[in-house]
């Protein structure tokens, strides 16, 4: 089979939902769904009514009843509405001896990744992907298997070394039960902790064989591409390359970290991939980070490349699930001349550096930051840590400072970190309220080559469709490439 050319990058949390992949998807492009939180977002569109009825019609085609029955029990508000912002807080996951989660976490993470695989690949034969970062690991083996039950045809994987999911793909290829290890800070080599997900606790007859999904892993060095070829679990079947300019995470410089007078990472010549090198991993490769211009796809090529991966041009497009208000406040600014986006080397909980849109309202700015009481009440970045007593603590830099210091945590990492979990679903209109009546504040990423999206807004306006950027990359009709 031949890989699209074009991936739509997978933007969490929600930016890139079911509509935009599925709108990308039947153009003949590879849609990507982001499994990042998507426990959260199903959860919560449920409680805010579930206009349209999507997640209920996804959830009824749950190949088991019981399990959809719970979830909609457990989460439907028919009352909700878009002001619904009381949500009821998920369960945390966390470890267990065995390494498996209680039921209502399972069922909730592997329905909401099975309903919106559902609902991107629902009426048409187009290619489907789900986008997961290794940094958060626990809820992966529920999701990624929830996203196989609906036939998901890729999953890519990022924001770390995913060198277990290749394998914990086959196993559920072949209906068995999966389970990666789990990173412990402060835990000795030979320990081993364990997540790991039975499909029989969701499913009274869970399907003896599964397709196996393409797996891309998202790197930013050769030597982490060549490091997935030779030590995962399985087959890696491509790699997409992603540099510093990409929006959301990105690598940090190699060696020493050291800032500009703005404050922004400094990258040299060595954070820069040779092309001619991936070539000779003899592996479909793709390119990410600022690849959105008219030639892009063929500058790609020129490298080798079979394509290219976009985000930034998606995500402000009519599909995407973003704000609309926030999409065109972004938008008007790019338009005034004022849009300008910061690589923060200290806003990520998972201490990568964040590119943010200085926007206005948002986490952006020092005052809105300063202002939220912090509180941890999801939980997906916290870090795994060995207490002094044995046991495993959890821990996040965006939690309140003195909790996280008195487990260790150093107070400098603290300073600028922003809860991203609140954050990121804010951006969605599914901020939660907090602390009496407030509620949680949005923090765009967006890439830093914005002249592609000035040149896209030129051409087809500020209320642009995934098919208008389609065109714009050069992709004419179905599947075919403009040369
Ligand atoms: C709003 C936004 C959210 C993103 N979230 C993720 C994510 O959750 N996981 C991931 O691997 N990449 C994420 N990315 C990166 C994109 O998938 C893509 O690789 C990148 O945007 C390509 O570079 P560009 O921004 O110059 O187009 C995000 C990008 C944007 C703009």
């Amino acid at each position: 089979m031949e890989h699209p050319g074009i991936i739509q990058g997978g933007m969490g949390v929600g930016v890139s939902d079911w509509r935009l992949a599925r709108a990308v998807s039947v153009q003949g492009a590879l849609g990507v769904v982001s499994g990042t939180a998507l426990d959260a977002v199903v959860a919560r569109r449920l409680q805010q009514g579930d206009c349209g009825g999507h997640m209920r019609r996804g959830l009824a085609a749950f190949p088991d009843r019981a399990t959809a029955g719970r979830v909609l029990a457990a989460w439907f508000r028919p009352e909700g509405t878009t002001d619904t912002h009381d949500f009821k807080p998920l369960l945390l996951r966390e470890m267990t001896a065995d390494g498996t989660s209680p039921q209502a976490v399972d069922d909730l993470t592997v329905a909401a990744n099975f309903i919106e695989i559902y609902l991107a690949k629902e009426g048409h034969d187009g290619l489907v992907g789900i986008n997961f970062l290794e940094k958060v690991q626990l809820p992966n083996p529920a999701a990624i298997y929830g996203a196989m039950l609906a036939g998901v045809d890729y999953v890519l994987m990022g924001a770390g070394i995913p060198l277990e999911i290749p394998g914990l793909l086959d196993r559920y290829a072949r209906g068995e039960a999966g389970e990666i290890r789990v990173h412990v800070e402060g835990a000795a080599k030979e320990e081993r902790f364990i997540v790991r997900f039975e499909p029989s606790s969701v499913l009274s007859s869970p399907p003896a064989t599964m397709k196996r999904p393409f797996f891309l892993a998202i790197v930013s060095s050769y030597i982490l591409a060549a490091t997935m070829l030779t030590r995962a679990s399985g087959k890696v079947d491509g790699i997409v390359v992603e540099n510093q300019s990409a929006g959301g995470h990105n690598a940090p410089p190699r060696g020493v970290l050291e800032l500009d007078a703005g404050g922004e990472p400094i990258y040299g010549p060595k954070d820069s991939v040779d092309y001619a090198k991936m070539v000779g991993l003899n592996i479909p490769f793709w390119l990410g980070g600022s690849y959105g211009m008219p030639d892009s796809l063929q500058v790609s090529r020129a490298e080798g490349a079979t394509g290219i991966q976009v985000g930034t041009l998606f995500a402000f497009c009519r599909e995407s699930g973003l704000l609309p208000e926030l999409r065109k406040r972004f938008l008007a600014a790019l338009e005034a001349g004022k849009a300008r986006i910061f690589t923060h080397p200290g806003a990520s909980p998972t201490g990568y550096p964040f590119k943010i849109a200085m926007l206005e309202g948002t986490l952006s700015e020092k005052a809105v930051f300063e202002k939220r009481t912090r509180v941890c009440n999801m939980g997906l970045l916290r870090q795994l840590f060995k207490t002094p007593d044995g046991k495993i603590g959890y821990r996040c830099p965006a939690e309140p400072v003195a909790s996280f210091v008195s487990k260790g945590g150093a107070i400098e990492v603290a300073a600028e970190a922003r809860c991203l979990c609140n954050a990121l679903l804010a951006n969605l209109g599914l901020g939660m309220s907090y602390a009496g009546a407030r509620l949680e504040k949005p923090l765009l990423t967006v890439g830093k080559h914005l002249e592609s999206l000035r040149l896209l807004v030129r051409r087809f306006g500020t209320d642009y469709t995934a098919t208008d950027v389609l065109v714009f990359l050069g992709l004419s009709q179905r599947g075919e490439v403009r040369s």
